[in-house]
């Protein structure tokens, strides 16, 4: 997201974020873009009170345009009613079809998109990124699943303005807000009986959202990602890269996590520890990284 992917549509507003990481990737160059906006992703769901989700790095950055995706393949929140974007044989956003065929092409069943989306609990829309305007719940720093109470609690109607067509609660209040693409999570029957099972059980959505949100942001990287399978025993990228690059490496991992997220240094050193292990076959091999990851891991604790 270096290159032309930043200017596509579905990512506008990223650079904020984006702006927000520079200063961390400048003290850290060792960690490449694309893992410090990943576990940058991690520390800010766990912060907002979510599941801990292990962090996997090795990802490498591309190094020019080559490498971006075609525009359009990421979920496009743009409705044009009457245009055919509502018919089912024709998915455009806004339909159901269409969510599917997002997540379809990236290896995701129903359950797994319906959970991903729900973390529309979180953040908002800008007017001045999207278009659309608001909210979808009162907590929108908290990871929940009140996306899904509210979605089926509430009654939601077109909103009446001059942006695109969206939707507010008109049974509550008029001050939160859902996407048409939102919207067919209800209307669609097989959407609506997993927004069920999420709105009724917040400990069963956190954990299977872990697992699902691991998995879209491992796609193409681990082998676990590549193979889509989100119970396969994981094998991590990581396990490419040399011994003293894996030791820079590590050092900015925790290094990192420990500047973003202080109350998981552990949890995250032992992960850490493990990776080693699992790659490293020699003993000798595996008691110098558990010494060089021990020794950073508790420099860093004592900051
Ligand atoms: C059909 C699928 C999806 C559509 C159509 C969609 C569309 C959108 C749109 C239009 C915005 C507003 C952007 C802005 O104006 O700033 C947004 C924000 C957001 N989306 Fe999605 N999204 C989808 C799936 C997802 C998924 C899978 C995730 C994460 C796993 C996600 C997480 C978020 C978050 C956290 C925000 C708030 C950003 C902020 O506060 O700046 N969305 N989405």
């Amino acid at each position: 997201m270096r290159f032309s992917e930043a200017n596509h549509g579905a990512n506008a507003g990223l650079g904020v974020a984006r702006d927000f990481l520079e200063p961390v990737k400048q003290q850290f160059p060792a960690m490449s873009y694309a893992d410090l906006w990943i576990l940058a992703s991690y520390a800010a769901i766990e912060f907002m009170g979510g599941p801990d989700i292990p962090f996997t790095a090795g990802r490498k950055d591309a190094t020019d345009d080559s490498a971006c995706p075609p525009e359009h393949m990421l979920p496009d929140g743009h409705f044009h009613k009457g245009s055919g974007d509502d018919d089912y044989d024709h998915p455009g956003p806004g339909t159901a079809a269409y969510v599917r065929w997002v997540f379809n092409k990236m290896g995701f069943n129903d359950r797994e998109m319906v959970c991903l989306i729900g973390a529309h609990a979180l953040g908002r829309c800008h007017t001045n990124a999207s278009g659309y305007d608001g909210p979808w719940t009162r907590a929108p720093e908290t990871f929940s699943n009140e996306y899904f109470k509210l979605m089926l609690e509430d009654t939601w109607t077109v909103r009446s303005w001059g942006g695109p067509v969206q939707y507010e609660n008109s049974k509550s209040g008029a001050d939160l807000m859902m996407l048409p693409a939102d919207i067919v999570l209800v209307e669609d029957p097989a959407f609506k009986a997993i927004c069920e099972e999420y709105a009724a059980d917040y400990d069963l959505f956190a954990k299977e959202f872990a697992v699902n949100f691991k998995k879209l942001t491992e796609l193409g990287f681990t082998e676990w990602g590549l193979k889509w399978c989100a119970r396969a025993p994981t094998r991590h990228a990581v396990a490419c890269i040399s011994l003293p690059d894996f030791v820079s490496l590590a050092a900015a991992v925790i290094a990192v996590c420990s500047a973003l997220s202080p109350l998981s240094k552990a949890c995250r050193l032992t992960l850490m520890i493990l990776v080693c292990l699992r790659r490293y076959e020699t003993t000798a091999a595996k008691a110098g990284i558990v010494a060089a990851v021990g020794a950073v891991g508790y420099a860093a604790t004592k900051k």
